[in-house]
């Protein structure tokens, strides 16, 4: 794919003091938002080299990886042969319904020209929660970066853009978003001002949007 960089490049970029400290807010953030009991099936659409993946599985997830880039799978299982990774696409879920009880998507849905349409696919595939992990277009991250490094072929979406996505989903989705990565310099500047503002502040670099599920009961005391 145009503008990401090959598996262990990419990789390598969470090694770094900046990806590391970005990689790690992202994470906190999705796992705030999902709370998930240890043991439950998670889906990571769209998984790239795994990073995500495996710390899903580190905080006791079962996790399967898809992605359409045999490259990006390959590295994924090399990195940890334990985990299950399938090459397929977001807009075409190779799973029935239910087969998981989360599914995320982690800076992938960015790269899939019809985000609508991969919505409502995890959305089949979920049981509990689908949540998404967005470039924020109204952050100092789009100011910096759009057009640069990894993020150079990615679409920028905005929290309005996003909000069409889950309109037609049934069951209506309850829908949670936070946003973090406020100053992505990763510097101590930035670090100490990313403890000082709320996650409900919606100008961080990264979007995280939780889209969870009524249960049937839910949905029918709605009736
Ligand atoms: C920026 S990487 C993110 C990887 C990983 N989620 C992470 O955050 O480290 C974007 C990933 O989306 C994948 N992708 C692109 N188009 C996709 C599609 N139609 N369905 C699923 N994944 C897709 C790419 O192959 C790539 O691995």
């Amino acid at each position: 794919m145009a503008g990401i960089a090959g598996p262990a490049k990419y990789e390598a970029w969470y090694h770094t003091a900046r990806g590391a400290w970005i990689g790690e807010m992202e994470f906190r953030l999705l796992m705030r938002l999902l709370r998930p009991a240890p043991g439950a099936m998670l889906l990571d659409v769209g998984s790239g080299t795994g990073y995500f993946s495996r710390r899903f599985a580190g905080a006791g997830l079962r996790v399967t990886g898809l992605d359409p880039d045999s490259g990006m799978t390959d590295y994924a299982r090399s990195a940890d042969p334990t985990l299950a990774y399938v090459e397929g696409d977001a807009r075409d879920l190779p799973f029935p319904r239910h087969a998981f009880d989360y599914v995320t998507a982690i800076t992938s849905l960015c790269f899939v020209d019809d985000p609508r349409r991969a919505l409502s696919e995890m959305w089949r595939v979920g049981r509990r929660a689908v949540t998404l992990g967005l470039l924020n277009r109204d952050s100092l991250l789009f100011r910096q970066r759009q057009g640069r490094g990894c993020y150079r072929s990615a679409r920028w979406d905005t929290v309005t853009a996003a909000h069409a996505w889950w309109q037609d989903l049934h069951p209506a989705p309850r829908v949670v978003m936070r946003s973090a990565v406020f100053f992505p310099g990763g510097g101590i500047g930035a670090r100490c001002a990313e403890q000082l503002l709320p996650n409900v502040l919606p100008w961080g670099g990264f979007l995280a949007i939780a889209l969870h599920k009524p249960s049937r009961e839910e949905v029918r005391n709605e009736r």
